[in-house]
């Protein structure tokens, strides 16, 4: 028997951008899918909870195509998810990571790179998703907070692991399902049609944010990285992606003493929104009086 785990993700700064080549930055959530395999006759997949009999459908099929890649291994994949679907902390990404990992384990007898889950990984993506930049398989795949980019059109994203010099301490507060993300990427991707210039201006400006921040955190900076936040959550609601229910949560973040917040992933009619807190465990205490469903994601600081 092998098992593997597929975190969920978190974009600090850059989603939409990164659709259209700018940088992202996207860390791992400690939640996310684990995917177990045990010796059977033939190689397939079962959820441990009942879903949605048309997410089920999809699933199998994308399961299908990542079996194939991996060489078909004589076993049944049993996957459990704690993450939400739908509300763009990384759902898909993490469950195509971690039937990658426990498909290639089984079929080898060892674990696989991270960069190999991730190749097989971004093809059930890409079912899952239509045109993905890959940002939210590769963190999953990497565990790590990464600075990512990908040139459209290019077969894979090139990433840095950011080197943290202390803890992110972040708060994820989930608002509801939304739309899936390929529609909200497709109907953006129309209204950038329409105002090429307009768009291109405010894709721009998001990645030159993403640049900033990478600095801020490089030099330990959550002040600014919160402004950043702040910021960028202003332009992906100039972008058409904030609803009411989405800046109503970054409001009530921000008044619970956030550094700063935003949404986070693809957004649109719900989803989940991210704050920078000094203290998140006391923030979340106080949120959820409030009855937001949240909870701590720190993310772990790394020493060169
Ligand atoms: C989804 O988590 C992030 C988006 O930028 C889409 C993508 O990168 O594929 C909205």
């Amino acid at each position: 028997m092998s098992t593997a785990f597929g975190p969920g993700k978190v974009i600090l700064l850059g989603e939409h951008g990164v659709v259209y080549g700018h940088p992202a930055l996207a860390a791992p959530l400690c939640i996310g899918v684990t995917a177990q395999a045990v010796p059977h006759s033939h190689c397939e997949v079962e959820l441990a909870e009942p879903s949605p009999s048309g997410a089920t459908q999809l699933l199998k099929q994308a399961f299908e195509q990542v079996a194939e890649l991996a060489g078909r291994p004589a076993v049944k994949v049993t996957l459990k998810s704690e993450l939400p679907l739908s509300v763009g902390l990384g759902s898909s990404g993490a469950l195509s990571v971690a039937c990658a990992q426990v498909l290639l384990e089984a079929k080898h007898g060892r674990a696989a790179d991270s960069a190999t889950v991730g190749k097989l990984a971004f093809e059930m993506e890409k079912l899952f998703h239509g045109t993905p930049s890959g940002v939210d398989h590769t963190t999953s795949a990497e565990k790590a907070l990464l600075y990512y980019r990908r040139t459209p059109g290019e077969d894979h994203g090139h990433f840095e692991r950011l080197l943290v010099k202390s803890s992110l301490p972040l708060v994820v507060a989930i608002c509801g399902a939304r739309s899936g993300t390929k529609k909200t990427v497709a109907e953006l991707r129309s209204r950038k049609e329409i105002w090429p210039q307009r768009y291109t201006r405010l894709f721009s400006e998001i990645g030159q944010l993403v640049e900033e921040g990478r600095a801020a955190i490089e030099a330990g900076d959550l002040k600014s990285l919160g402004d950043l936040m702040n910021v960028n959550h202003g332009l992906l609601s100039a972008l058409g992606l904030s609803s009411a229910q989405l800046d109503s949560a970054v409001h009530q973040l921000r008044s619970a003493g956030a550094l700063g917040a935003k949404l986070t992933g693809a957004g649109g009619d719900g989803g989940a929104v991210i704050g920078l807190f000094e203290d998140p465990e006391a923030a979340v205490e106080t949120l959820k009086a409030a009855g937001v469903h949240c909870f701590v994601n720190r993310i772990p600081g790394v020493v060169s």
